[in-house]
């Protein structure tokens, strides 16, 4: 079966100084419309528990780590994102729930449109309903 969500390799320039990560041109498949990130969340957090219709979003934990479990109706995977060079990116009708976030975590996110609540599906029903459709 297809894998729920990819991996995206970010580029890095690696310096003694600090690294260096870069995302431009087409390491997306669009063009980033917005960016937002998580920050400060208590270890026993719950964030997403939604699918998006339209919106693709990549995520990067910039910072710490925090475990994402992906969902498309059918089959849940759980994944672990603790590596700032290394980015999920997750396509739209994704079922997404983040956990787990670690102290200091920050999870970063690059996404294909700008906001639109319309563009949700908080309702786990609703979310299995528009897969049976
Ligand atoms: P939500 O997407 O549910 O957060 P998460 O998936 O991380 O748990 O958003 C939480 C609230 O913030 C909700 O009221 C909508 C609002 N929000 C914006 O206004 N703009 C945004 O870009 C995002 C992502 C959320």
């Amino acid at each position: 079966m297809k894998k729920l969500a990819c991996w995206v390799e970010i580029p890095r320039i690696t310096d003694p100084r600090g690294n260096l990560a870069v995302i431009e041109g087409e390491i997306l498949p669009y063009t980033i419309a917005r960016v937002y990130y998580l920050h400060d969340v208590p270890s026993d957090a719950y964030r997403g528990g939604h699918a998006h219709k339209e919106c693709e979003e990549l995520l990067v934990a910039v910072s710490g780590s925090f475990e994402v479990v992906l969902d498309n109706g059918l089959k849940k995977e759980r994944v672990m994102l603790n590596k700032p060079n290394k980015g999920l990116l997750i396509t739209k009708g994704i079922w997404r729930e983040l956990d787990n976030f670690s102290s200091g975590a920050v999870c970063l996110v690059m996404a294909s449109h700008t906001y639109d609540e319309d563009d949700y599906i908080r309702d786990y029903e609703s979310f299995l309903e528009s897969k049976r459709r």
